[in-house]
């Protein structure tokens, strides 16, 4: 499964794939309007990090504004993958940008019929938002199961299923039992798998009897 970082934090980025632990990365509007940062700046920055995949997401909502702005999103670097939302319009320049080879991320996908239009518009990666269903009482890994289910029945392989908006270590276990490509997560849920009590408390008892030998390793 690969792990995509949802931030804009650059210094978050860069820790994080110091650790191995950054295959691409998401941003959105809210997220680059949280860093204070001038967009095209930021995503340059990021693109240097990681050779992954970098979301960096168009804002107009007219198709021809949409087609302009993702053409000069693309323009920043060769990892930059297009995100426009699942709209008419969305999907048509999802489609224009596909066929120029940018690859292009349709987000705000919250169901199974929207995530099937994005495949047939060439998306390289549908990102359904588990969390904001959660948060409607909806189930959102049900979601994602249904994506999934569908892209199989069709052979939809070029498509990857990007799991977004997730908000805990649960999301993500479900998420990868279920064969998601990618999931997206904010670098406080990395830090939430890493943690373990039993982890904590296993180490700290052998550096406690390590310490009664006297030795060091060096
Ligand atoms: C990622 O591409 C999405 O923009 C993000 O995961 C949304 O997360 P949120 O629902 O926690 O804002």
């Amino acid at each position: 499964m690969k792990f995509f970082v949802d931030t804009a934090e650059v210094s978050e980025i860069r820790a994080l794939a110091e650790a191995g632990l950054v295959d691409g990365v998401t941003t959105n509007p809210s997220l680059i309007a949280k860093s204070g940062r001038k967009m095209a700046e930021v995503i340059a920055e990021i693109c240097e990090i990681t050779p992954g995949p970098v979301s960096a997401e168009v804002t107009a909502t007219d198709f021809d504004t949409m087609l302009a702005e993702g053409r000069f999103l693309r323009g920043i670097a060769k990892n930059v993958a297009v995100k426009v939302p699942l709209t008419e319009a969305g999907l048509s320049v999802c489609r224009s940008l596909a066929d120029e080879g940018t690859p292009v991320n349709v987000t705000l996908c919250f169901s199974p019929a929207q995530a099937l239009l994005a495949a047939k518009a060439g998306a390289a990666y549908i990102s359904p938002f588990v969390g904001r269903l959660d948060d409607i009482a909806h189930d959102g890994m049900l979601l994602i199961a249904d994506i999934l289910k569908i892209y199989r029945n069709y052979s939809y392989i070029k498509t990857e299923v990007l799991v977004a908006s997730i908000r805990h270590p649960v999301h993500l276990v479900e998420a990868a039992k279920l064969g998601a490509e990618v999931a997206t997560l904010p670098p406080n849920v990395i830090r939430q798998l890493i943690k373990h009590p039993l982890t904590d408390r296993g180490l700290e008892s052998f550096l406690a009897d390590w310490r009664k030998t006297g030795q060091s390793i060096l």
